[in-house]
C-alpha cells in the first residue's frame, strides 16, 4: 500500500475568502431570483427596495472580500497565488495533457493545489465574480441611489427643484423624465452584463462542485475537507510538489 503523506495546502485568508464568498453567494443568488421574479411574485415597490438593499449589502461584502483575495494572489502562499491559478504556460499545457490523459485512464495526478483543469475553472469563477461585482456596484447606483456611484447619479436624475440628497427610490415624480431616460440607457449594458453574468456563474458554480467532488473520488486526497482544514492527505508524490 502506498504512503500517505499530508501536505499544507490552503491557508487561512483563502479559506476565509472561500466561505464568505460561498455564503454571500448563496445570498446573492437567492436574493437574485426574487428579485429576477418579483412582478411574478407580487412584490410591491417597498418590498423590492429592500430586496435591492440587502442584495446589495452582501455585495458590498462579496466585492470586498474579491478585491482582499485578488490582492492576497499577490502575496499568499504558493498555491494561492496567481501563478497557481491562472492557466498558461508551456508546462501547463504540457500538465493538461498529461491530467486528461491519466484521467482517461482512471488514475489522474495527485496535485497539493489545483489541478490544471481546476485552475480553468477558478480563471472563469474569479472572471464572473468579479463582473458581477463591478456591473452590480454600479447597479447599486441606479435605483436605490446607493454608493459608490449613487449620490452622482442622484445629482444626474433629480428633478429641478429636488434636492438630490432627498430622493427616493421608485418616485418619478422626483426625477427629471428625460436625465432618468438617458441613466436607463446608461444602466443598460450593467443590467445585462449582470443577468447573463447571473447565469454563467450558475453553470460555473455547477461544475465546479462536480469538479471538487470528481476530484475527490478520482484523485483522492480530502480536496473538499481541504477548504476547512489546510491540508491535503495524498498517497501518491504530487504532481506540484
Ligand atoms: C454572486 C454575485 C451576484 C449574483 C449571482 C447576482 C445576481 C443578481 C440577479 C439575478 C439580479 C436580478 C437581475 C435583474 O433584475 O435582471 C440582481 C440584481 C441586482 N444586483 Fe446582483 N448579483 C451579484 C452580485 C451583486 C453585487 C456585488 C452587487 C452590488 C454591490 C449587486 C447589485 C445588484 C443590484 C443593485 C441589483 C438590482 C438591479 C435592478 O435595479 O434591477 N449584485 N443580481
Amino acid at each position: 500500500m502506498s504512503e500517505m503523506k499530508s501536505y499544507r495546502v490552503w491557508d487561512a485568508p483563502t479559506r476565509w475568502f472561500h466561505w464568505i464568498n460561498f455564503l454571500c453567494v448563496i445570498a446573492l443568488i437567492a436574493i437574485g431570483i426574487v428579485i429576477l421574479n418579483a412582478k411574478a411574485l407580487g412584490v410591491t415597490n417597498e418590498g423590492k427596495v429592500l430586496l435591492k438593499v440587502m442584495h446589495v449589502w452582501f455585495g458590498y461584502v462579496l466585492a470586498i472580500n474579491l478585491v482582499w483575495r485578488m490582492i492576497w494572489a499577490f502575496v499568499g502562499n504558493r498555491h494561492a497565488r496567481w501563478g497557481a491559478i491562472l492557466p498558461g504556460g508551456e508546462s501547463y499545457w504540457r500538465s493538461v495533457k498529461d491530467y486528461v490523459v491519466r484521467l482517461c485512464s482512471g488514475r489522474p495526478p495527485q496535485y497539493i493545489g489545483h489541478n490544471p483543469l481546476a485552475r480553468v475553472s477558478i480563471t472563469l469563477l474569479f472572471f464572473l465574480l468579479l463582473m458581477q461585482a463591478v456591473s452590480g456596484l454600479v447597479l447599486a447606483g441606479t435605483d436605490i441611489f446607493y454608493p459608490p456611484l449613487g449620490s452622482w447619479i442622484a445629482g444626474w436624475v433629480a428633478a429641478p427643484g429636488v434636492d438630490p440628497v432627498s430622493l427616493q427610490p421608485y418616485s418619478p415624480q422626483m426625477y427629471d423624465e428625460a436625465a432618468w431616460q438617458e441613466m436607463r440607457a446608461f444602466r443598460k449594458p450593467f443590467i445585462t452584463a449582470h443577468y447573463y453574468g447571473f447565469y454563467a456563474l450558475v453553470v460555473m458554480i455547477v461544475i465546479h462542485i462536480v469538479g471538487a467532488v470528481m476530484a475527490e473520488l478520482k484523485e483522492g486526497g480530502n480536496v473538499i475537507s481541504a477548504m476547512f482544514t489546510g491540508r491535503k492527505t495524498l498517497s501518491e508524490k504530487p504532481a506540484d510538489e
